[in-house]
């Protein structure tokens, strides 16, 4: 029995069901075991393939890079996390891991996987990814980093609404006002994006499930997070907030040859969501620029000797 129940089961990585994929050893990153049964794997004279050129495969690839490993990603789509950043973000990152000496392979779609012999003694066992184009990548390590498939199966089977995950309102209700979701696996509607979706950060697993604590003790919630992401790649801190859309105007400040810049991202005077490199300072003024739904002169935010202070 319960007076309120709330849901945070969380989500996984998802698989590639394609053949050959029970053949060979296929990393995915989601708990410390998976980083613990990865490590090893990840040093000079290695190779790996990493399979999605999204979060967690450019943050293995820069890793593994670091370790000295040979790397190569594979990303089905034209551009490097497309489904979270703008192309001139997507080709920013492309032009660090390419620096790097990593191979990013886009549009490149994996058939299937193989285990072969290799050596003259035909003793080593290797793995081999299979693309779309008939070619095979050799290598040592696979890692997938496919994207997350939300645990909904339990709420699904209860008849909660579901769709890409747990519905939830900004109060962390599901459709059964008295079960709550919070995390990975709840769908909340995002004004700053404008609709509604899952925030895959642990900052959202911590604080919606705070909000569905909340509100689960009838304390008044009103959970709508301004979306905030950021990622570490070798010595690289990048920092999204909001949700940057191709309909925003961009303005720039600083150079990314400089190593340091912030991407603005605005309609009309107002910045909406900004990303940025090494420039953690910066991005907490836009955070509250943001917030405060500010108008602001382009020309000025743009303008490095502008303190974004006086912004
Ligand atoms: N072959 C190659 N690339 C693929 C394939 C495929 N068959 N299927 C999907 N992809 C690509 C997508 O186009 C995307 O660029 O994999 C990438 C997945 O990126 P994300 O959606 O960012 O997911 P991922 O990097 O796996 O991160 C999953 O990790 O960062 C944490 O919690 C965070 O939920 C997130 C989770």
């Amino acid at each position: 029995p319960y007076d309120k129940l709330i849901l945070c089961t969380g989500g996984r990585a998802r698989r590639l069901a394609v053949p050959g994929a029970d053949q060979v050893p296929l990393h995915t990153l989601r708990t410390i075991e998976d980083a613990q049964a990865l490590a090893p794997a990840l040093r000079p004279g290695r190779s790996v393939v990493v399979v999605g050129g999204g979060w967690i495969g450019l943050e293995v690839a820069a890793t593994a890079r670091q370790q000295g490993a040979e790397v190569v990603v594979v990303e089905t789509q034209s551009r490097l996390c497309e489904r979270s950043v703008p192309a001139e973000v997507s080709a920013y990152l492309l032009a660090l891991h390419r620096a790097q000496g990593v191979r990013v392979l886009l549009g490149a779609g994996v058939r299937g996987f193989a285990r072969v012999a290799d050596g003259a003694d035909g003793a080593d066992l290797r793995s081999e990814v299979l693309l779309a184009d008939g070619s095979a990548l050799a290598c040592d390590t696979i890692v997938l980093g496919v994207g997350l498939v939300p645990n909904d199966e339990l709420a699904r089977e209860a008849g909660l609404a579901c769709e890409g995950g747990v519905l939830v309102d900004a109060q962390c209700r599901t459709s059964d006002p008295h079960i709550l979701a919070a995390g990975d696996v709840a769908v909340a509607p995002n004004p700053w994006a404008g609709r509604s979706l899952r925030l895959e950060s642990w900052q959202n697993a911590q604080e919606q499930g705070m909000a569905a604590a909340r509100s689960a003790l009838g304390q008044a919630v009103d959970y709508q997070p301004l979306p905030w992401f950021w990622s570490d790649q070798y010595g690289m801190n990048l920092q999204i907030y909001g949700m940057p859309t191709p309909a925003h105007r961009v303005v720039q400040r600083g150079d990314p040859a400089s190593g340091s810049f912030v991407l603005f991202y605005l309609a009309g005077d107002v910045v909406q969501a900004a990303v940025g490199a090494n420039a953690a300072r910066d991005l907490r003024f836009a955070r509250r620029l943001i917030e405060q739904r500010k108008p602001v002169d382009a020309e000025r935010l743009a303008d490095l000797n502008t303190p974004m202070a006086k912004l």
